[in-house]
């Protein structure tokens, strides 16, 4: 098994709130961040697989840079998380945006040597989240 990973930026605001709690709920759970605010956040892909035979790649990397901007970039970047249909309904956490881009990627990602592995966020230079599905 081979792992390749890609890497990515994207810039957003969110708001960690639960629609199912009061203003004053929300305030007490998660303090601060249920103020509106933004994240420089990255975002990072691994395909696990074989090198293919004849290009020795497990993934074209270029193709995957391609499918990451257009699947999860270019409906995220800049954008506030929580207006996000994708996030209808779901509090914007790390934990919540690697599931959710995990999902949306692993059907585009099927070949017949690789497969999505993980999603990796990282919402500050500390702090990241890696999601691996159990259902595989
Ligand atoms: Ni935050």
């Amino acid at each position: 098994m081979v792992f390749v990973s890609r890497k990515e930026h994207f810039s957003a605001s969110h708001t960690l709130a639960s629609d199912n709690l009061s203003k004053e709920q929300n305030q007490l759970l998660f303090g601060k961040c249920s103020n509106i605010h933004g994240h420089n956040y990255y975002l990072e892909v691994t395909l696990v697989g074989t090198p293919d035979e004849i290009t020795g790649y497990v993934f074209d990397l270029k193709e995957l840079k391609d499918i990451i901007k257009t699947e999860i970039l270019d409906k995220v970047d800049h954008q506030n998380l929580n207006s996000i249909p994708m996030f209808k309904g779901i509090v914007p956490t790390a934990e919540n945006i690697a599931i959710i881009f995990y999902n949306i990627l692993e059907p585009k990602l099927k070949r017949p040597n690789a497969r999505l592995h993980s999603v990796k966020i990282y919402e500050t230079e500390k702090n990241s989240v890696t999601y691996i599905s159990d259902k595989l």
